[in-house]
Order: C-alpha cells, then sequence, then structure tokens
C-alpha cells in the first residue's frame, strides 16, 4: 500500500472548505492507502499565534477530522509537536537546503512582505514540512495547490539528501503531490478563498439553522438585483457549492431557474441550505458523540502519537547514522544494537 502523509493548521473548528479541499479526501484515501494525518501545531508558530488558543485550537481540529470520519482504526492521527523527530529532522536537512530556495517561496515572500522582522521560522517553514513528510518515508501527499511549490522543494531535499548521505541506496522516496477535485472554495463573501481568519466560512458541524443563517446573506451573482434578473450560475459562488453538495438532477434544475429567473437567489440558497445539512448530519452527529466522551479523543491522538512515534525513530536511527552522529553506546548510530 502506498503511503500518504498531509498535515493541517490547528485552526479550530474544521469549517467547509477545509473538508471540500483537504479532509473529504482524505477520508477517501484511507480506505486504500497507509494514511499519516498530522495536525501541524509547529507550523502554526512561524508568524506570531495565540499562544492562550493554541491548545484548544488544536484539540478541536482534532475532534473535527475524526467526526469528519477520519479513523483511528485506519489512519494514523497525531499532533506534531508530539513527535519531536519533526524538529530534529528539519535541522538536519537545513544542511542541503539552500537558503536561495527557500526565499524564492511564494508564500515565505507574501507573508514576509508585510513583516519588519522576519521570524527564521517563516523562512524555513517548507523545510519543517519536508521532514513531516520524509520522516515517514511517504510516496503520496494529498496538498492545496498553495503547497506545491513546497512540496517541489521536498522532493529536491530528499533528492539532495539521498545523493549526499544514501550510499547508493536512497532512504527517502521522493514525495508525490496529489491536487484534490475541489482547489480553491472561495468564501460566502463571493471574494477571497474560504478561510477562518476571514469569517466567510460555514463550520463543518454548524446546525441546519446556523447554516441557513450564513446562507442567507451571502454573496451571489451581482448581476441579480431582482428575481427578474436572469442569472449567470458559473460566476455565482452558491451555485459552486450546489455543485458540491447537491446530487446532479438538483444542480441541473437550480441552474436553469437561475438562468431562466424563475428562482430568486434566496429560493436557491434554501435548497443548498437543506442539502449541505443534509450532507453534513452524520458527521454532525459523529462530532456530537465525541464531545460526550472526551476522553476518547485523548486516547486517540496519544496511540496516534506513539504509533507515528515509532515509526520516525526508525527512520531518525537510519538517518543519523548515515549522516556520520556517534550514538551514545559509542557506536555508529543504527548500528548501535548489532554490530
Ligand atoms: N503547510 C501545509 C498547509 O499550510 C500544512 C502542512 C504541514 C503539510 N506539513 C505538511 C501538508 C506536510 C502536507 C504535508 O496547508
Amino acid at each position: 500500500m502506498p503511503r500518504v502523509f498531509s498535515g493541517i493548521q490547528p485552526s479550530g473548528d474544521l469549517h467547509i472548505g477545509n473538508w471540500l479541499g483537504a479532509v473529504r479526501n482524505w477520508v477517501t484515501m484511507q480506505e486504500q492507502h497507509e494514511c499519516l494525518f498530522c495536525i501541524v501545531d509547529l507550523h502554526a508558530i512561524t508568524g506570531g499565534y495565540d499562544v492562550a488558543s493554541l491548545r484548544r485550537r488544536t484539540l478541536e481540529m482534532a475532534a473535527g477530522l475524526v467526526a469528519a470520519g477520519i479513523d483511528p482504526e485506519r489512519a494514523v492521527l497525531f499532533v506534531q509537536s508530539h513527535v519531536p523527530e519533526h524538529s530534529e529532522l528539519m535541522w538536519l536537512l537545513n544542511s542541503v537546503t539552500p537558503v536561495g530556495d527557500l526565499e524564492r517561496m511564494t508564500q515565505y515572500k507574501d507573508k514576509s512582505a508585510k513583516l519588519e522582522s522576519i521570524p527564521a521560522g517563516l523562512l524555513n517553514y517548507p523545510v519543517l514540512m519536508a521532514a513531516d513528510i520524509l520522516l515517514y518515508r511517504a510516496d503520496l501527499v494529498p496538498v492545496g495547490e498553495d503547497q506545491l511549490q513546497h512540496l517541489e522543494l521536498a522532493r529536491g531535499i530528499a533528492r539532495k539528501w539521498n545523493a549526499e548521505f544514501g550510499g547508493g541506496t536512497d532512504l527517502f522516496p521522493e514525495p508525490q503531490g496529489l491536487l484534490g477535485a475541489a482547489r480553491r472554495i472561495i468564501g460566502l463573501d463571493g471574494q477571497a478563498k474560504m478561510s477562518k481568519s476571514l469569517g466567510n466560512t460555514i463550520g463543518l458541524v454548524e446546525s441546519p439553522e446556523a447554516i441557513w443563517e450564513k446562507l442567507r446573506p451571502a454573496v451571489t451573482d451581482p448581476a441579480r438585483k431582482t428575481k427578474r434578473d436572469p442569472g449567470t450560475p458559473e460566476v455565482c459562488n452558491l451555485y459552486a457549492l450546489h455543485r458540491h453538495f447537491s446530487p446532479p438532477a438538483t444542480v441541473a434544475e437550480v441552474a436553469e431557474n437561475c438562468r431562466g429567473a424563475r428562482w430568486g437567489c434566496l429560493d436557491c440558497k434554501r435548497v443548498l441550505a437543506e442539502r449541505m445539512a443534509a450532507t453534513l448530519a452524520p458527521i454532525r452527529e459523529r462530532a456530537a458523540d465525541l464531545a460526550a466522551a472526551p476522553e476518547r479523543l485523548e486516547t486517540i491522538l496519544a496511540d496516534g502519537a506513539a504509533t507515528a512515534r515509532r515509526m520516525a525513530q526508525e527512520t531518525m536511527r537510519e538517518v543519523r547514522d548515515r549522516m556520520g552522529f556517534l550514538a551514545p553506546t559509542g557506536q555508529p548510530a543504527a548500528r548501535g544494537a548489532t554490530a
């Protein structure tokens, strides 16, 4: 089975953008892949962050992932900082990572341009991401489009490390990126990518009433000032959501009634709200079950960290050995037990 690794920031409650863009895909992948899913709290501290809420956001993300269908029986779900080998490998990979490559990353350029003093962590962010992936020698990495450049860098790091320290046998496979079907989910403002910090999202476990409250004022085709103006579904963000939440026959009906100015936007939104609430109902239920037994989540994360750590330690023994480090026993790191 090919091995899959992916990471998500501890942003708190999942929203439908995370779900459509990434998490739904992860849930499907569990069936035919060996999967590791990681809540990347170490990545979350690179730009100034809210210390007081980090713990809560991490737990909420874990709960959301389990509610969404990440199954701890089939996938390893864990928190990045629980496996210190991520930080260790990152340091070692720094030695084969050109600073020039890091400075060329678009995400780094965008974020650093807004800062007066740039934390080194912001520059090294993609090295940590490479460490996440290589630590488990993952073959496939489902990511959003905005992370493809980081993944390409990780491939370069793997290549370079193998060339320098591989000794003829490559330790690290070059990880392949995997783009999901839903690439860019636009927020309810009809403008920016759906993102919690912009407040243009719908939460994954919101009640049907809350879903409606958010959809009702959402931005639609601006050409439709009144119900009598015919619309263009393709430019309407809510039509895009219909395509994710409604069956094909409903999607066709929506498009026809919008073009023909037979339905107003509210009519369309009412149907969408219904479909969305129905689609998300099983997730809401699982979330409620989990909230009723919080110790279950703790066990899931502890087990996940233990499994991940075992795998990580195995890789690190090999890495330390090939890089020539002395083991505490005085033997080369990996062969300490056998030599
Ligand atoms: N940087 C990714 C993001 O912001 C999250 C991430 C961290 C990740 N480590 C990873 C994704 C490893 C895939 C593989 O979305």
